[in-house]
């Protein structure tokens, strides 16, 4: 007969866990017991904060579907994500730094040629990016596929929007001297959805809901380290207080300011434009 006490539970339940046939399963799942023992003994645990938690985790499951990611929203606000990315990618200090996946990407994005318009039909103020794709060494990457993706100018995304076609996001592919170009409108920085758990918690405390204004990137070329990152804008709102710990130094960068006129894709426009620079560096597997 196994005698439970408040003693050796933590233990009983470890060693029951750790029987997981796979070596890795038993390592992690026995090591979430003891955490999460740890945790309700540090705080000792009411039964009605057990309860309330279990709540809010089933709320969590229910508002989540293919399009909300509400638990990965809930680990990324609680630094989880960022911790996670920080520990698998650490990255020579010369490379592009990575940063969080967020809950917007959507694949299959339409392949665009260099300098093609990914914001066709949406307002804005238009955005150039360009710059290369290269190694370590400073050799051009050809053909990196660049998969991009962004908000609109009101801070929103295709996957929050009933929309049927592409919006704001496609694939670009660099040159055989490396170079790309993205031709886009401005992002707007906006507020992580606060109509479910992830708000309701963030409601009870002084933290801030924004993000800076930033154009995510993907970048996953055979041979090298996959790289998924964003490009935030220089001087935006929120830079110090991004709720879901993305922003890195690296990765802040001038969308400086352009008379109407010549446009990098060889086009000309006949409004103010912004043009922002930046040149990708990856790491060889
Ligand atoms: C995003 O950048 O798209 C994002 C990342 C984490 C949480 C919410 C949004
Ligand atoms: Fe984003």
């Amino acid at each position: 007969m196994q005698l439970v006490t408040e003693d050796n539970i933590t233990e009983l339940a470890a060693q029951r866990w750790g029987t997981a046939h796979d070596l890795r399963t038993a390592e992690l799942l026995s090591a979430l017991v003891r955490h999460l023992h740890a945790f309700a003994r540090e705080v000792r645990l009411t039964e009605a904060e057990w309860m309330a938690a279990v709540q809010w985790l089933k709320r969590t499951g229910q508002i989540s579907d293919d399009k909300r990611e509400e638990f990965i929203l809930a680990s990324d606000v609680l630094g989880l994500s960022m911790l996670v990315v920080q520990m698998n990618h650490r990255l020579d200090p010369a490379a592009t730094p990575a940063t969080v996946l967020g809950p917007f990407h959507i694949a299959g994005s339409p392949e665009l040629d260099f300098g093609a318009d990914m914001s066709e039909g949406v307002a804005g103020t238009p955005l150039f990016i360009t710059g290369s794709v290269r190694d370590l060494d400073g050799k051009p990457v050809a053909g990196a596929v660049l998969d991009v993706w962004q908000a609109d100018a009101e801070g929103a995304y295709e996957a929050q929007l009933e929309v049927d076609e592409a919006r704001l996001r496609a694939k670009y592919s660099s040159r055989e001297d490396g170079s790309y170009c993205v031709r886009t409108i401005a992002p707007l920085g906006y507020s992580i959805p606060m109509d479910g758990p992830v708000g309701e918690l963030i409601s009870l405390t002084d933290i801030g809901h924004c993000r800076p204004a930033h154009i995510h990137f993907l970048l996953d070329v055979p041979g090298y380290e996959p790289l998924i990152t964003h490009l935030f804008q220089e001087g935006a709102p929120y830079l110090d207080s991004d709720v879901v710990f993305g922003t890195k130094a690296e990765l802040v960068v001038a969308f400086e300011e352009r008379e109407p006129g010549p446009t990098p894709d060889g086009g000309t426009s006949d409004v103010p434009w912004l043009h922002a620079r930046y040149d990708f560096v990856l790491q060889r597997r």
